[in-house]
């Protein structure tokens, strides 16, 4: 597979509006709002893991999770520190956003009960994604879910992040002491029409 450009995000995110990038979604991501419904999962803490403009850390504390929330991009994070503020009641107020690479991530004296990564994954480097694993593992509890959302290989335009079959996921994160523990079929919710095809990836460490 051929290695894809992405661009610099904190360039990006110095120099476009947030609700105008493809990935924006004010209300949390509904595909992961329905694997919290069917799981029961009410409470805990959350790592909202490449943030972007905050949307999904502030929908999750809304919902009364405990949320921290880290982005490579330090303009990503003044975002979304803007958006907190104009979202802020004693839920939002609690959320702790970071700027941190999740490659070369400083975030080590923590461990959560899940961590939300909607579209992180899948703009990594191919050769980068070992590092991804090892330290997404190390900062989840045992039993700790990961819910990863990225682009299927049924999505027809090669525009954009990398794109999985449901096979190449298991075989990605069960390398690493993750244990895959559903796949569901769904859109990336954004500004991009048609919304394009992905997966919620659902791993628990094991
Ligand atoms: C497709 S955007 C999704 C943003 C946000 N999760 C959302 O759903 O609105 C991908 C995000 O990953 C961040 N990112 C890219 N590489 C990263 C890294 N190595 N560590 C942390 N964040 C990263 C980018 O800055 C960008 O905000």
């Amino acid at each position: 597979m051929s290695e894809k450009e992405f661009p610099d995000w904190d360039n990006l995110y110095k120099n476009q509006k947030v609700e105008t990038m493809p990935w924006y979604n004010k209300d949390l991501d509904e595909d992961l709002k329905r694997e919290l419904d069917r799981r029961r999962i009410r409470q805990g803490t959350f790592l909202d893991l490449g943030t972007g403009s905050g949307s999904q850390a502030i929908q999750l504390a809304n919902m009364g999770f405990r949320v921290k929330a880290s982005d490579i991009s330090e303009a990503a994070i003044i975002a979304a520190r803007k958006m907190q503020s104009e979202n802020i009641n004693d839920n939002t107020k609690q959320i702790e956003f970071i700027v941190d690479d999740i490659l070369n991530s400083k975030l080590n004296d923590e461990e959560f009960d899940y961590i939300f990564d909607r579209g992180c994954f899948h703009v990594l480097p191919i050769d980068k994604r070992l590092i991804y694993l090892i330290e997404v593992n190390k900062k989840l509890k045992y039993g700790g879910l990961l819910f990863v959302k990225v682009f299927s290989d049924k999505e027809p335009s090669n525009d954009g992040p990398y794109k999985f079959s449901e096979n190449e996921i298991r075989d990605i994160f069960e390398r690493e002491s993750f244990l895959v523990e559903s796949i569901d079929k769904c859109v990336f919710q954004g500004n991009l029409l048609p919304l394009p095809k992905a997966l919620l990836v659902t791993v628990m460490k094991d």
